[in-house]
């Protein structure tokens, strides 16, 4: 069996990175969260200070970039991947609704994707990925063998992502809260002109508003091996 890159890219909260991680795990790939890297960037600006409310000062970030280090390790306690930032755990941080409501802020800011996309490439040179997020079939590996694109509607994906934060124990958040969070990173993600959110053209469209997670594990599946060979 030929090893390949899988690319999923799709909208915010539409289970993209449970599907990616199961999938990953089934056939023996690495899963790289690409999201990720975007919201530790977004973390880093937080935690040095370079918001105000939600205005950024970019020159500070743009003169940091070089300061921040991001690595992907397995947990195999947890069985997910955590994300690192300059050698710190911060899983749980880069998930909070603060980085949420500012991370596409920074995703759209080109110095950052200049800075993002050739690590991401780089993860992904020895093939054998699972890698998930906007931009990955489209620009980070416009070549990669499989690409799926998945949508949901909107409400559904807030009450997804509302359901994950109140499993996490945050009793602040709303649905209407949730839902106006997803649609602004929508909008934001799908305009923005470097990587934008689209659909690469030869990407497999799977909306699944209706589907369970076994559904959508199965046909994954289908699509690898259609690809890659049984
Ligand atoms: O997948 P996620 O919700 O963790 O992504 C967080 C943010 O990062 C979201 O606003 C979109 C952005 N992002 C991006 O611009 N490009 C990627 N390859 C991955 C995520």
């Amino acid at each position: 069996m030929k090893k390949i890159v899988i690319a999923i890219d799709g909208f915010s909260s539409c289970g993209k990175s449970t599907m990616a991680k199961d999938l990953a795990k089934e056939i023996g790939y690495t899963y790289i969260d690409t999201g990720a890297m975007y919201r530790a960037v977004t973390l880093y600006s937080i935690q040095q200070g370079f918001f105000s409310g939600n205005r950024l000062d970019e020159e500070k970030l743009r003169t940091s970039m070089d300061t921040i280090r991001i690595t992907q390790r397995f947990n195999s306690e947890t069985g997910r991947s955590d994300t690192f930032l300059n050698g710190v755990n911060v899983e749980n941080e880069i998930r909070s609704m603060e980085v949420a409501g500012k991370v596409s802020l920074i995703a759209a800011l080109p110095f950052v994707r200049h800075a993002m996309v050739p690590l991401q490439q780089k993860m992904g040179e020895e093939k054998g990925v699972v890698m998930d997020g906007r931009d990955i079939g489209t620009v980070v590996y416009p070549d990669a063998e499989l690409k799926i694109f998945v949508t949901a509607s909107p409400e559904i994906r807030a009450q997804r992502r509302l359901d994950e934060l109140k499993a996490k124990g945050d009793t602040k958040s709303t649905f209407e809260d949730v839902l106006l969070n997803v649609k602004e990173r929508d909008e934001i993600d799908s305009t923005r002109k470097e990587g934008p959110l689209r659909q690469a053209e030869d990407a497999l469209v799977l909306d699944n508003s209706y589907m369970t997670i076994p559904e959508q594990k199965l046909w994954l599946l289908q699509q690898f091996h259609n690809v890659a060979g049984s």
